[in-house]
């Protein structure tokens, strides 16, 4: 202890007694105050305070700025709201808006994984602007790929689900109430054709009749003729069509996907390229798994074993369910999660599929873990 520091520790107390809680949580003193006033030099007090951890139990903080020595209480000396201070804080960078984010991630997606084969033909058909036409079973990456390549090339998009539930008022607009007068809204197509943008459509097949037929014509590049609001919509240089569906158009073939409807041979013939999906080979799935997850290679070799099992059985025609990539990423994530193989399986598995499924899928998961 210095001579000094009973004399720091009376002025740092009448100081604090100073403050007005109220008013503001602290008091600037210049540095000529404390010597003038208090035969104190302001880096003693500084160097005392900071050795004194009792000043913690004083519930105060001393700083230095600028010319002044700034008594507050934690958490309050906040020199920029001081009021008449001549601190001015750093505008804020502005923020870039992105131009099209994926769920959080931007086109610079190191986690992705291209598939060499079907990137050279999605990203073809991006390029030319033409429509493509992806089919493949759930959760194998169809809508991922063509956000991703679009992303990636700056092709700017808008996506609609066209699930059962998707109307033609969401497809091609509506009639909405603006003060006292009615307002057209656009719909995703009108939007997409007016702006020149890849419009990408996913569950195609399961879309409304109205909406196939609607959509039917601007296929071929003809203008939307649109019968809500009598107006006729050229395509700006840019849109085309992006569709993506589980089944091929041709109905559902082997039950897995309830809801859907046979697209007409006229309608596909409207898309020069169709490209039907797999899941991803293994080393491709492990890859995947590895990146997206950061779960450790043996545990993602081992949850794409329990995949390849699933489907090899739905194949045979043993298993009902498919176990897609999402699946596998799920399941990776909740072993990461729980660190237990058995409650991950279930919550990310077993408990969304039918009891007889659920069996085999367990007896293939018996196999891998021992559990
Ligand atoms: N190549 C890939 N690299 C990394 N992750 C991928 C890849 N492909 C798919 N995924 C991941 O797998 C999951 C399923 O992908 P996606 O939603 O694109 O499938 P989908 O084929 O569109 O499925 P659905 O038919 O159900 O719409 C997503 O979480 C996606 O991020
Ligand atoms: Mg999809």
């Amino acid at each position: 202890m210095t001579k000094q520091e009973p004399l720091i520790e009376r002025v740092v107390e009448e100081i604090k007694s100073s403050i007005n809680e109220d008013k503001y949580p602290a008091v600037r003193i210049t540095k000529e105050t404390l010597v003038n006033k208090y035969g104190i030099e302001a880096k003693d007090v500084l160097n005392a305070v900071s050795r004194w951890k009792k000043w913690k139990d004083l519930k105060l903080e001393v700083r230095r700025f600028g010319g002044y020595i700034i008594f507050g209480l934690p958490d309050d000396i906040d020199v920029a709201r001081w009021p008449g201070s001549t601190y001015k804080e750093k505008p804020a960078k502005e923020k870039k808006e992105k131009k099209v984010v994926y769920k959080g991630k931007t086109a610079k997606d190191k986690n992705y994984f291209k598939f060499p084969e079907e990137t050279v033909v999605v990203k073809g058909a991006i390029l030319a602007r033409e429509n493509i036409f992806l089919s493949g079973p759930t959760g194998c990456g169809k809508t991922t790929m063509l956000e991703l390549l679009a992303q990636m090339n700056n092709v700017p998009y808008i996506r609609m689900n066209l699930n059962g539930e998707t109307t033609v008022d969401d497809f091609v607009g509506v009639w909405t109430l603006a003060g006292k007068n009615m307002e057209f809204v656009d719909g995703v197509l009108p939007q997409a054709m007016k702006s020149g943008k890849m419009l990408i459509l996913d569950e195609m097949d399961a879309a409304q009749p109205e909406i196939l037929f609607t959509l039917q014509a601007v296929l071929q590049s003809a203008p939307l003729v649109n019968t809500k609001n009598g107006e006729t919509v050229s395509p700006r240089e840019g849109f085309f069509v992006a569709a993506t569906a589980n089944t091929v158009g041709r109905g559902d073939m082997d039950g897995l996907y309830a809801g859907v409807r046979t697209l007409n041979e006229a309608f596909l013939d409207r898309f020069p390229y169709v490209l039907r999906m797999k899941y991803p080979n293994k080393n491709a799935e492990i890859k995947i798994l590895i990146n997206r997850c950061g779960i450790k290679q043996e545990y993602a070799n081992e949850i794409v074993q329990l995949a390849q099992a699933a489907r090899g059985a739905l194949t045979d025609g043993k298993l009902y369910s498919t176990f897609s990539t999402r699946k596998a990423i799920n399941f990776a994530n909740a072993i990461i999660k729980f660190r237990d193989i058995e409650i991950a399986l279930r919550v990310a598995i077993l408990d969304r599929v039918s009891k007889e499924d659920a069996l085999a899928i367990r007896e293939a998961a018996q196999r891998i873990w021992n559990i």
